[in-house]
C-alpha cells in the first residue's frame, strides 16, 4: 500500500468536530490521559483530541470530515487491548474516536434469540442485561468489566469460552458500521443466511478499526444451561493434556466449555501477589488443567467419570471439583488473575500463540528451550485456551532481578525472546496472534510470518476501502 500522507488536524477542523458533538462529545488530551495508557505499561499513545460522538450519524459525520481533510482516526472502546491498537505511539495528529456514550443495550428479541447493542456496551453489562431472560451472550474473559463490545468485535476477541461458543465472530450475526468514506453500512438484522456477495460483516469484524468503525450490533444469544461442573486438575506435563481432552470429549462431548492451562509458577505467582487466592492443592504441582462444562442436569456427574477414567489411566495426579459456586469462583479467580499477576510480577514479554491442538506440548517444550537458549534462568508462565490451541508465553526477569534493571542491563533480550517464540510457532505451522490482534506491536511479524498471497490481499483490502488510510492509521499494515 503506498503510503498517505495523513494531515494534522485543523482548529478549523477541531472546532468544526466540537460543534456537531456539543460540549459534552469531546475531551481535551491533556485532561484524559486514561486514553493514552497501555494496559501492560510498554506504550504511551498520544491524541489531539477526545471526541465521543453518540449516535452513527454523528461518527458517520466526522468520519467524513475526517476523510475529506486527511486526517487520522483511532477508534478506541475498553483501552485493554494488549497489542496498542487503540494508542497511536507516533503521532499525536490523530483524533480519539471513543463509542463509550453510545452503551445502550437497544433490545433483546426473544423471537429471533438475539441482542442488539451499540458499541460501547460494556462485555459485562451485555451478560447482566440478558441473564433476566435465561439467556447468555457466552463471549467472556478477565477483562469483561472494562472491555466493549465494539472493541471485542473490531479485534475478534476469544477469551475463555470459544471451545463451546467460538470466538466474537462466531457470535455475532449483524452489524452497523461507518466506513472510512463515512458511509454507513447498517446490516443489523438477524439473518442467519445472506449470501448476497462479499461478506462485510466478517470483514470488518478483526479489522481493528482498520476499515470502519462498528457502532452497533447485532449479537446470538444461548439458552443458560441448568447445570455446570468446574474441576481443577493436577497433571504431570502439557503431554497428557491431549489424552485428558480425549477423554473428556468421550465423556462430555460438546459440553466442554473451557480447559485452561495453569502453570505451578503461574499459580505461585497469583497466590503471592493476591492474599486472598490459595492454590487449592497441598502440594506445588507443575501444571494445571480449569476444566469447565455446561448443559443439562447430569453433566457435572459426566465430569467426574471423564476424571475418574482419567485417574484410572494414570493421567490425573490429583483433582478437585468444585462444590459451591464460591469454589467455582475460586478456581477461575486464580485463572483470571494470572494476567495481573505476571504484569506486577515483571513479566517483559507476552506471547498470544496459538498452534493447532495437537502441537501444544511441543509448542510449550521448544518455546522453553528456545527461550532459555536466549538468556539462562528465565521464568516462564505458559498458560492460555489450551482446548483451542492458544497459550500466553510470559516471561519474567531471573529471580531476585527487577524487570527494569533486567532490561536496562540486557536491552536485546525482549526481542530476542520475542523472535525466539515467533520462530517456534512458525516451525510448528502456528500463527503470532491468537486472541489479541496484530496492533501497532505486532506488524513486522505479520510482515514476517503471512503468506504473500495474504498480506497482497490485506493491503489491497485496505486502500480500497481506506485510500487515504485515515482508519487507525499503523494498525495491522505498518
Ligand atoms: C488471557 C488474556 C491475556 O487469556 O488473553 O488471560
Ligand atoms: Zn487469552
Amino acid at each position: 500500500m503506498q503510503t498517505v500522507q495523513l494531515n494534522q488536524p485543523s482548529e478549523n477542523l477541531l472546532d468544526e468536530i466540537k460543534l456537531l458533538v456539543g460540549s459534552n462529545g469531546w475531551k481535551s488530551a491533556d485532561e484524559m490521559p486514561r486514553y493514552f495508557d497501555d494496559p501492560r505499561g510498554r506504550f504511551e499513545g498520544f491524541g489531539a483530541i477526545i471526541v465521543l460522538p453518540n449516535s452513527t450519524e454523528q461518527v458517520s459525520l466526522i468520519v467524513k470530515l475526517c476523510n475529506a481533510k486527511k486526517v487520522g482516526l483511532v477508534p478506541y472502546s475498553g483501552g485493554t487491548g494488549v497489542v496498542a491498537g487503540q494508542l497511536s505511539i507516533d503521532s499525536k495528529d490523530v483524533i480519539i474516536l471513543s463509542l463509550e456514550r453510545m452503551n445502550k443495550v437497544r433490545e433483546v428479541s426473544l423471537d429471533d434469540n438475539v441482542v442488539i447493542v451499540e458499541a460501547g456496551c460494556v462485555l459485562e453489562n451485555i451478560h447482566s442485561s440478558v441473564e433476566k431472560h435465561n439467556l447468555i451472550f457466552p463471549l467472556n474473559m478477565a477483562s469483561k468489566g472494562s472491555c466493549c463490545i465494539g472493541g471485542n468485535l473490531a479485534t475478534n476477541a476469544g477469551g475463555i469460552q470459544v471451545l463451546r461458543y467460538g470466538n466474537a465472530r462466531d457470535l455475532c450475526i449483524g452489524i452497523e458500521a461507518v466506513l472510512p468514506c463515512g458511509t454507513v453500512l447498517s446490516e443489523l438484522n438477524p439473518l442467519h443466511k445472506n449470501n448476497t456477495g462479499y461478506d462485510l460483516k466478517n470483514l470488518l469484524i478483526g479489522s481493528e478499526g482498520t476499515l470502519g468503525i462498528i457502532t452497533v450490533a447485532t449479537l446470538k444469544l444461548k439458552p443458560i444451561d441448568s447445570e455446570s461442573g468446574t474441576a481443577l486438575v493436577a497433571i504431570k506435563s502439557p503431554h497428557d493434556i491431549h489424552k485428558i481432552y480425549k477423554s473428556l470429549k468421550t465423556h462430555v462431548s460438546e459440553n466442554i466449555s473451557a480447559i485452561e492451562l495453569m502453570s505451578g509458577f503461574g499459580v505461585s505467582l497469583v497466590t503471592s501477589k493476591f492474599s486472598k487466592l490459595r492454590n487449592p492443592f497441598n502440594i506445588d504441582y507443575e501444571w494445571f488443567l480449569l476444566i469447565e462444562v455446561t448443559g443439562a442436569n447430569g453433566i457435572a456427574e459426566r465430569l467426574e467419570g471423564a476424571l475418574n477414567d482419567c485417574f484410572e489411566r494414570d493421567i490425573l495426579l490429583d483433582a478437585i471439583i468444585a462444590q459451591s459456586q464460591q469454589q467455582k469462583d475460586d478456581l477461575w479467580n486464580l485463572r483470571e488473575m494470572t494476567p495481573e499477576a505476571n504484569r506486577i510480577s515483571g513479566a517483559f514479554c507476552n506471547s498470544d500463540t496459538s498452534v493447532p491442538v495437537s502441537k501444544i506440548s511441543n509448542f510449550i517444550e521448544d518455546a522453553h528451550c528456545a527461550i532459555q537458549k536466549v538468556y539462562p534462568n528465565l521464568r516462564i508462565n505458559s498458560y492460555g485456551h489450551i482446548g483451542d490451541g492458544n497459550i500466553h508465553l510470559n516471561v519474567l526477569p531471573p529471580k531476585e532481578i527487577s524487570k527494569d534493571d533486567f532490561l536496562k542491563s540486557n536491552p536485546k533480550v525482549r526481542e530476542q525472546v520475542r523472535m525466539a517464540i515467533n520462530e517456534t510457532t512458525h516451525l510448528l505451522g502456528g500463527s503470532i496472534s491468537a486472541e489479541h490482534g496484530i496492533g501497532r506491536l505486532k506488524t513486522r511479524d505479520l510482515e514476517m510470518y503471512a503468506s504473500k498471497a495474504r498480506l497482497k490481499a490485506i493491503k489491497s483490502i485496505k486502500s480500497a476501502l481506506d485510500p487515504n488510510n485515515i482508519m487507525n492509521p499503523g494498525v495491522i499494515i505498518p
